[in-house]
């Protein structure tokens, strides 16, 4: 098999598909090694993960930089440092900028928890209990500067009828997981 690509997860919260990518990674399941974790909540629970995992961690509060391109600078910069080949965005709450994208084209991936274009932006999960929709999903895709768009890559879907939003959110982020590992492992390996 090629060399280990170099990865970078993004994530903002609680970070359980950065914990299932960082597994896959180790146990050779993707051809990667997650070199950096970015996070824009410092202390937020990922930041635990990825140190338990002894993975470098950046974290940053966007509102202490003067500017949304001066705070993609400085990741870039770090990226660069940690040799950063591809980025996966988990749970990653804000818009990427020109800054990352321009240098990363068609090498960022996000995860979403609906079938996209249903349901974009913030708690996709709520919005689509409140719709009523019987069938959920997730969706992996190419990011470009818009909301939860860019190209799709794969798409699961979930029947769900009832309405316990813990037992939904847990089938959609089992399913997440399975989702996002296949299509690195197809996209890197
Ligand atoms: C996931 O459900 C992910 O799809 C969602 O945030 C959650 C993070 O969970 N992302 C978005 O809504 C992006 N618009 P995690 O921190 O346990 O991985």
């Amino acid at each position: 098999m090629s060399k280990k690509k170099r990865i970078a997860i993004f994530a903002s919260g609680n970070g359980s598909n950065f914990e299932a990518i960082a597994q896959a990674c180790l146990k050779n399941r993707i051809n990667a090694e997650v070199a950096l974790c970015v996070c824009d909540h410092p202390g937020a629970y990922v930041t635990e993960r990825a140190k338990k995992l002894e993975i470098p961690v950046l974290e940053l509060r966007p509102k202490s930089f003067s500017s949304k391109e001066e705070y993609e600078r400085k990741i870039l910069s770090e990226l660069k440092k940690e040799e950063v080949e591809f980025i996966a965005l988990a749970g990653y709450m804000r818009i990427i900028g020109p800054v990352l994208l321009k240098e990363y084209e068609q090498r960022i991936i996000n995860i979403h928890p609906s079938l996209l274009p249903s349901f974009p932006g913030v708690d996709a999960i709520g919005q689509a209990l409140k719709y009523g929709v019987k069938v959920f999903g997730v969706t992996v895709h190419y990011v470009d500067e818009t909301l939860d768009g860019g190209e799709i890559i794969s798409q699961a879907a979930i029947p769900y009828d009832g309405n316990d939003r813990e037992e939904l959110e847990a089938m959609i982020h089992a399913r997440e997981h399975v989702l996002f590992i296949s299509s690195l492992k197809t996209l890197l390996n």
